[in-house]
């Protein structure tokens, strides 16, 4: 079946998968990368693009559904290659942060924008519900929906006033993150670049052994290599913490939660997804996991790694002053048992890179907000020296510290 659409005023003629994501579509086979993918689940609303002049996550739209419809993405959203007025908004109130939100907001706001040109701030809340930005508090964000028709012809107020001292000041990089330019860890590879699909286990807590694997792949000829712990070539751990490198590239053995690691499969795109993780000759032995600190610290408890007896990573002190004292000094004193919630990170771009090797040196460029300390364990992990490894960080679509670790990297380095 041929499908067609118009897209950014262009029409666009098409033939595949009609149950492909509609940011697959865009994304991989279009080359418009700046519709983003955060969760592919219609929760983050990174994806959000027009249909119809109307909002839609575009990763939970059927790619056939485009079919007879007007899209419009952040490219299409100005004509001249200059940012509009509502991306010149968001300049000017710093409403782009990290940018992986950024495309998704504009679409929202732009939709907002085309009934109701001078939006209250409680309309723009309601229109922006459906994405979510990790970075900006949605303060910036709001006030510039609230004023972008201050923007539709006038340039930047902001710089009308000139660079000095308290001036407001637009981030360098602020234009590529409000025009969709922006390239993010997945936005780019090189062209014909292989597909890595790690197959991950299912199992918090787990032994787990393989069958024939060369035979799986001779039976896959489609296949490029299945990767596994006995081909990394150097020390087969990482860590942040410059002493303790005890999480494996890909797990030996047995799991240690669910989701780590324990082969990658290599090829193109569609040799990697056309294996069914059950075909996998992968044979598991479920066991009881270990959860939480209370049931980590209790007498018995499985260890989860045998370098740290009772399950203790690591011991820290806390040094107090005299307690009675600021109690007896203090105006208010207020007592109670406090307990706070584990906290993920929740940066909205997901994890992702490519690898290639550059003379006889490697280069990964992957979304990391450390590539010193990239460089450093992915050189431990192929046995070579640090300065045959370099880690070229792409934009990062949110970090927060959750990533100062590293997650696709030792696995392109092999
Ligand atoms: Fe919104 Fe970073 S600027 S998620």
């Amino acid at each position: 079946t041929t499908f067609e659409f118009q897209l950014n005023g262009r029409a666009i003629t098409w033939q595949g998968d009609p149950f492909q994501r509609l940011t697959n579509l865009l994304r991989n086979q279009l080359g418009l990368t700046g519709t983003k993918s955060g969760c592919d689940a219609g929760d983050c609303g990174a994806c959000t693009v027009l249909m119809d002049g109307r909002q839609v996550c575009a990763c939970i739209v059927p790619a056939a559904q485009a079919h007879g419809t007007e899209i419009v993405t952040v490219e299409g959203l100005s004509t001249d290659a200059k940012p509009n007025g509502l991306q010149r908004a968001f300049l000017h109130h710093g409403a782009a942060q990290c940018g992986i939100c950024t495309p998704g907001m504009l679409m929202a706001a732009t939709e907002l924008l085309s009934r109701s040109p001078r939006p209250s701030e409680t309309e723009v809340e309601k229109a922006i519900g459906g994405v979510l930005c990790r970075c900006t508090g949605y303060r910036q964000i709001v006030h510039a929906i609230v004023g972008a028709h201050k923007f539709a012809y006038a340039p930047d107020p902001g710089h009308a006033e000139g660079p000095s001292v308290g001036t407001r000041m637009q981030r360098v990089d602020g234009e590529a993150k409000v025009s969709g330019h922006e390239l993010f860890g997945a936005d780019t590879a090189p062209e014909n670049a292989l597909w890595l699909r790690p197959v991950r286990s299912p199992y918090a807590r787990a032994k787990f052994s393989f069958g024939d694997l060369k035979a799986f792949r001779a039976a896959n000829p489609s296949l490029t290599a299945i990767l596994t712990a006995a081909d990394v070539p150097g020390k087969n751990g990482f860590g942040i913490n410059p002493h303790i490198k005890d999480q494996p590239a890909f797990a030996e053995g047995h799991v240690r939660f669910r989701g780590e690691t324990v082969l990658a499969l290599v090829g193109t795109r569609e040799a990697v997804d056309a294996i069914d993780f059950n075909a996998l000759p992968i044979k598991w032995v479920a066991e009881v996991s270990v959860s939480g600190f209370t049931e980590a610290a209790r007498e018995g408890a499985a260890r989860v790694h045998e370098t740290h007896p009772d399950n203790e990573l690591v011991q820290g002190g806390l040094n107090k002053g005299d307690i009675e004292a600021g109690f007896a000094a203090a105006a208010v004193a207020v007592e109670g048992a406090l307990k706070t919630a584990f906290v993920e990170h929740a940066y909205i771009e997901p994890e992702a890179g490519f690898a290639q090797r550059i003379g006889d040196r490697i280069e990964i460029t992957a979304c990391t907000q450390s590539p010193y300390m990239d460089r450093d364990d992915c050189a431990s992990i192929l046995g070579i020296a640090p300065e045959a490894v370099r880690i070229i960080p792409s934009a990062c679509g949110g970090r927060f510290g959750g990533k100062l670790d590293l997650s696709v990297q030792p696995l392109l380095a092999v």
